[in-house]
Formats: structure tokens, sequence, C-alpha cells
């Protein structure tokens, strides 16, 4: 099968080359996925898990992407609940080959079902900034009706989708980002906008909640307007600040398929707008993901047409 792997990882998505591998099999509990469309975050080319296994070994030439739509062909022994033939998308594990290939092996757990009237593309751009907003703000930011939410990043992938989330269920939403990123971030149901270049972050004044997806120094600036009882949560790794008065949490997304139905229901319903700046077939891919200039949103790679 055709794949994207990576080898070496100071060369970042650079160093991405597409080869031909042998496809997965099925382990207990898997299915094998035949891939319609892949997604890629940014980052994920520094995370352990692109490199080594759960024990440390190398794995690489690894196969980097994480979000998958597509259709189910094989089940591993002992797999439940998804049948083959079945449309499904999901989060692929992080230590295991993963998306940007004509097929994968997951855990079938990982997975939930694709509703017809939902196409490849935009599953296979939900399941990583889906389930991180959604977590981020049900699960850790124990998130109430009538909150001021800080959002940083809103118009990116998962900032996008935290706005539009918080924004529905209740919240007054504040976006960061560039400037040039205004517009679209008020579309995604933030009611103010800081430019994060060229405003003050204080003149925010207090939250109830930071969500915040770029860390360093706007991060730790954030935990300064943290309302007391408030909290700091982020995606960027372990904060460098924390509310004098509030918690500050931080967490890596992981796969639900109960969240997964939630996320896709108000896709279809209109509740929540896909954020998909660039499609790409899979031959194109290498440099799809090594854009010469800045795409806002995500890229998907559409593996099969
Ligand atoms: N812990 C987890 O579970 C988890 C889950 C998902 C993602 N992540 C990580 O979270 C980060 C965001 O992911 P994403 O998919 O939302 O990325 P993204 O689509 O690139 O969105 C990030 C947004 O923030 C903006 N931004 C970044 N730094 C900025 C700065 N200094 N000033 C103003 N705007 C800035 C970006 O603008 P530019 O494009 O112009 O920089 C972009 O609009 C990535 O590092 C990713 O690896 C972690």
């Amino acid at each position: 099968m055709k794949a994207i792997v990576v080898t070496d990882e100071a060369a970042g998505t650079a160093g991405m080359t597409l080869v031909e591998r042998p496809e997965p099999e099925a382990a207990g509990n898997d299915v094998v996925v035949r891939v319609h469309a892949s997604g890629f975050t940014p980052g994920e080319l520094t995370w352990p898990g692109t490199w080594a296994d759960r024990l440390g070994r190398d794995r690489t030439p690894s196969i980097p992407g994480h979000e998958l739509a597509g259709v189910v062909s094989a089940l591993g022994y002992g797999t439940r609940g998804l049948s083959v033939g079945q449309r499904v998308f999901g989060l692929a594990d992080w230590t295991r080959d993963g998306t940007l290939a004509e097929y994968t092996a997951v855990e079938a757990r990982n997975l939930a079902p694709l509703p017809g009237d939902v196409d490849f593309t935009a599953g296979a751009s939900l399941p990583i900034s889906g389930l991180t907003a959604w977590q981020g703000l049900f699960v850790h930011g124990r998130f109430q009706v009538g909150q001021s939410i800080l959002v940083h990043g809103a118009a990116g992938g998962v900032g996008s989708m935290v706005a539009q989330l918080a924004q529905e269920a209740g919240a007054y939403v504040i976006g960061t980002g560039r400037a040039a990123d205004r517009q679209t971030a008020l579309g995604f149901g933030a009611r103010e906008f800081v430019d994060l270049d060229n405003d003050s972050l204080d003149d925010v004044g207090e939250v109830d909640l930071v969500f915040d997806v770029i860390g360093g120094d706007i991060g730790k600036r954030s935990a300064g307007l943290v309302r007391a009882g408030g909290m700091l949560v982020t995606i960027a790794g372990p904060p460098e600040a924390r509310p004098v008065d509030g918690l500050a949490v931080d967490f890596v997304v992981e796969a639900d398929r109960a969240q997964l139905s939630e996320v896709v229901q108000r896709v279809r319903d209109g509740r929540l707008r896909t954020n998909i700046g660039n499609v790409a077939p899979l031959d194109d891919a290498v440099a799809a993901l090594n854009p010469t200039e800045r795409i806002r949103g995500k890229t998907i790679i559409r593996v099969r047409p």
C-alpha cells in the first residue's frame, strides 16, 4: 500500500516520504480501515509515540497522521461493535502506524460510526480538534453555562471547535490569534477578538476559563487572567504558570466513541462547522503538509478520491 513515512525527527515534516509499505493486519480488538481521508496535527512529529512504541523501542519508519475517516475492511479476533463495510471515523493510536496510508489498523473502541451524510473529508477533520475541544471544555474544564472563556488560536483547528462548542453551550467567548484571523474567529462564535501581536492581553480582564493551545509566554500571561475559582486548560504542555486562586490542567486528547458521536451530530445539524483549509491527495501529501504559505484551518489528505 502507499503510505507516508518519517524516519528522522530532526527533519520534521520535510522528512516525510511517500513509499510502499505492507498492509497492516488486525490484532485482537482491532479493525483495519480502508482510509478515505486522513488528518495530521502540527506538532505530532515531536510526540514520543511517533518514534517509539510503548516500551520505548524505535519504531521508525513510522506512518504519521492520527485522524481518519474510512470504511472497515477487516476485523481482528474478538472485535465487536463494528462491521466490515461500515463507515467510521476516529483517532488512531499514538504509538502505532497512523493514517497517512491506504490502510491502518486501529482499536475498534477508538472509532465511531460516520453517518452517511457526513463526507470522509469532514469526518477526518474532527477527531483531534473535536475531541480535544470537547474534553478540554466539558471534562477537564468543567464548563458551566454563562461562563466567560478566553480561547487562544480561535481560528485554528482546536480553537475553532472550542469557540463553537463553548458558544453553543452558553459561554461568552473571547478569541485570540493573529490580526488576519479576526473575522474567522468571530465567525466561529467569538464575541470579541484579541490580536496577540498588537492588542494587550491584559485588557481582557478576568475570565472563568482559559483554553490555551499556544503555551509559552502567552500561556504564562493567561494564568493571571483566570478569576478566583476558575481554570486554565492547556494542550500546549505542562503550564509554566498557574492561576493564583484557580486550577491549571494540561491533558492529551483521548479516543472516545460517545464524544465523537456528540461532535459529529453537531456537524450534521449545523451547530458545528468544520475548519478545513486545504485538501490534497495522498500523492501530494508531502507538499501539502509542507506548505510554502500559511494555511488557515486543517489540511486533510484525501487518500481515496
Ligand atoms: N495535548 C493535546 O491533546 C493536543 C491536541 C491537539 C492539538 N495539540 C497541539 O495544540 C496546538 C494547536 O493545534 P491546532 O490543530 O489547533 O493548530 P492550528 O490549527 O495551527 O491552530 C493554532 C492557531 O493558533 C495561532 N497561533 C499560534 N501561535 C500564535 C501566536 N504566538 N500568536 C498568535 N496566534 C498564534 C495559529 O496561527 P499561525 O498558524 O499563524 O501560527 C493558529 O491560528 C498544536 O501545537 C498541537 O500539536 C495538542
